[in-house]
C-alpha cells in the first residue's frame, strides 16, 4: 500500500512538528484539532517552523508555500476518510487515546495504519480499542525538528540526524506500504 495521505490528530508540540515533517516530506496532511482556533494555532506553528527553515537557507520560501499548502485543517475525524497513514498525538491520556483510535478504526479504509505517538502508554492498550490491532503502531518522534536545532557541534549533528532518521521513517512507510517507525 502507498501511503499519499496522512493525517494528524492533535496539533501541539508533537503533533505540529509530525505535520511539518509530513508536509515537507510532500505528503498531502489533514490535521485534526478539537475546534478550528487550535487547528490554526498548530498551523502557524508549522509555518513558523518552515520559515524558520527559509531564513537559514535551508528551504526556498517557494518550497515552504508548497509545503503548507499541502495541509488541511478539520475538526472533524470523519475528514480522515482517505487517509492512509494516521499518527496521533493527543494528550497523553489512556482513555482518550482509546476513544480516538474507536473512531478512526470506524472512519478509515480498514487497510489505512493508525499510529500513536504514545511516549509511554501501551500501544496494545491502544490497538484493542480498534479492530485491526495489527494495523496500529507506535511511532515515537524527537521534538527536535529537522535543520531548527541551534546548538552548535555535536548536539547539532546528532539532531540534524535525528531529523533525517525521522523523515526516513515517513519515506520509508510510503515506498513500503507500511507504517515505518518504532513498534512497542
Ligand atoms: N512533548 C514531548 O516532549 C513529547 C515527546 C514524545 C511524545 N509525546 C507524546 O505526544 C503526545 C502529544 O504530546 P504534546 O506534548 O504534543 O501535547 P500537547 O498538549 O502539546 O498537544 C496535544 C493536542 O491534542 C489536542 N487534542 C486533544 N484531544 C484531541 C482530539 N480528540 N482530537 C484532536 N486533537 C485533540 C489538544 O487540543 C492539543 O492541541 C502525548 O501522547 C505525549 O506523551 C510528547
Amino acid at each position: 500500500m502507498e501511503i499519499r495521505r496522512v493525517g494528524v490528530v492533535g496539533l501541539g508540540t508533537m503533533g505540529a512538528g509530525i505535520a511539518q515533517v509530513s508536509v515537507q516530506a510532500g505528503f498531502e496532511t489533514v490535521g485534526r484539532e478539537v475546534s478550528n482556533e487550535l487547528g490554526e494555532r498548530g498551523k502557524a506553528t508549522i509555518d513558523r517552523y518552515l520559515s524558520r527553515g527559509v531564513e537559514k537557507g535551508r528551504l526556498t520560501r517557494e518550497a515552504k508555500d508548497t509545503a503548507i499548502g499541502r495541509l488541511t485543517l478539520t475538526t472533524e475525524l470523519a475528514d480522515l476518510a482517505d487517509c492512509d497513514l494516521v499518527i496521533e498525538a493527543v494528550l497523553e491520556e489512556l482513555p482518550l487515546k482509546r476513544e480516538v483510535f474507536a473512531e478512526l478504526d470506524r472512519v478509515t479504509r480498514p487497510e489505512a495504519i493508525l499510529a500513536t505517538n504514545t511516549s509511554a502508554l501501551s500501544v496494545a492498550e491502544i490497538a484493542e480499542a480498534t479492530e485491526r490491532p495489527e494495523r496500529v503502531v507506535g511511532m515515537r518522534h524527537a521534538l527536535l525538528q529537522p535543520g531548527s536545532c541551534p546548538a552548535p557541534g555535536r548536539d547539532r549533528a546528532r539532531a540534524q540526524e535525528l531529523g533525517r532518521r525521522r523523515a526516513r521513517r515517513l519515506r520509508l512507510g510510503r515506498r513500503c506500504g507500511q507504517a515505518a517507525g518504532q513498534l512497542q
